[in-house]
């Protein structure tokens, strides 16, 4: 209803503005002095497995690749992410000691519950990371863990996949016997989620000078950034109806920079120091051929030429670079969606959570 909004158009302008909140209400959750806390039962299942595969679909998909690199950097146990729909009849080779983690909002969906089905008849340990806890894959995993977020109305996943992303790296932490560091550096983390939120106005006039307009739209990264390109390009397809797509920004000279025209906006994500000049040269090279080329970097990569420059990030804290970008990427979808006048929160022909195969 309207008054659940409050004062807020849309539900997920609403869900956008809380993920710093979602981060501190995680902090408070999962943290016991200092230190991230998880049950020990769940932190013992997944030390003894050799390899975890994360299942899930569509934006939590997306937060699974994302969370995959935590999994193996600070865990050090090799991790796979797969899409439900695919792993449920077109499955890999499966470790000897392989422990499942379900990444679903709703909890609800069919493609994921297909292979949650797989994993019991085969007695392989599984955890669900939800936002609602008493959901067919909560109850039906051996173990779950709740990401928090409150309620999520807008069709389109926002601060669900924030919050999926944070309690994978909590996990990861904790799993590594700890992370001294990690309160304090998501409670930054939640000072800059913030600071972006503050500064919509800015991503409100980038959206409408170049996407509103544009009939098709590529966001290029590298290494976490190339992640973090597929749910940018999920976002803003699914609310604005036009053709976008997201990779790895090596790959374009392979295909896509012949689909480049006059005005093609081409957006760089650039958050991971190793490869932030190759990013930038194949923006370059798309302007060269007409592209209008928009720049997402954090701080210490930026320069005064850039678009949208998010908070710092340096050393390791640079794999939370897809968790800085997830507040431009939704708002440029938002604002874009909005600018060409669509119903928001309820895409045509989409559902919040698919309970069919
Ligand atoms: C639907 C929703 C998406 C969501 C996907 C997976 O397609 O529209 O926003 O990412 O289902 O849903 P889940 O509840 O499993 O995260």
């Amino acid at each position: 209803t309207a008054a659940d909004k409050g004062a807020y158009p849309f539900f997920m302008l609403k869900e956008i503005d809380e993920q710093a909140i979602v981060t501190r209400t995680l902090i408070e959750h999962y943290f016991v002095n200092g230190l991230p806390h998880i049950n020990e039962k769940i932190i013992q299942a997944i030390k003894q497995s050799d390899r975890l595969y994360i299942v899930a679909a569509g934006t939590s998909y997306h937060a699974g690749l994302i969370g995959r690199r935590f999994f193996e950097k600070w865990a050090g146990i090799p991790t796979e992410t797969h899409i439900a729909s695919e792993f449920a009849y077109d499955r890999p080779i499966i470790s000897k000691k392989p422990f499942f983690i379900f990444i679903s909002q709703s909890g609800e969906t069919a493609d994921s519950i297909q292979v949650l089905d797989f994993v019991q008849k085969e007695s392989y340990p599984s955890l669900t990371i939800s936002n609602v806890m008493n959901s067919t894959l909560t109850r039906e995993s051996d173990f779950a863990l709740p990401i928090l977020a409150g309620p999520e109305i807008a069709v389109a996943s926002t601060k669900a996949y924030t919050a999926q992303i944070m309690t994978q790296v909590i996990l990861a932490a904790a799993i590594a016997g700890g992370h001294s560091e990690l309160q304090e550096e998501l409670s930054r983390l939640a000072i800059d989620l913030q600071a972006e939120i503050d500064g919509k106005e800015k991503i409100k006039q980038i959206a409408d000078k170049y996407l509103v307009n544009a009939n098709r739209t590529f966001y290029i990264g590298r290494g976490a950034d190339a992640d973090s390109t597929l749910e940018a390009a999920l976002k803003l397809k699914e609310i604005s109806y036009t053709l976008v797509e997201g990779f790895a920004a090596g790959e374009l000279k392979h295909g896509t920079i012949s689909l480049i025209e006059q005005a093609t906006p081409v957006i760089g994500l650039i958050s991971q120091s190793k490869m932030a000049g190759l990013t930038r040269s194949n923006l370059e090279e798309t302007m060269a051929r007409g592209a209008k080329a928009v720049t997402i970097v954090t701080k210490n990569l930026a320069t005064k030429d850039d678009d949208i420059i998010l908070p710092a990030l340096t050393g390791e804290m640079e794999m939370f670079g897809p968790i800085l970008e997830a507040i431009p990427i939704q708002l440029l979808a938002y604002y874009t969606s909005l600018g060409r006048n669509l119903d928001v929160d309820h895409p045509r022909n989409l559902a919040k959570s698919v309970t069919v195969q």
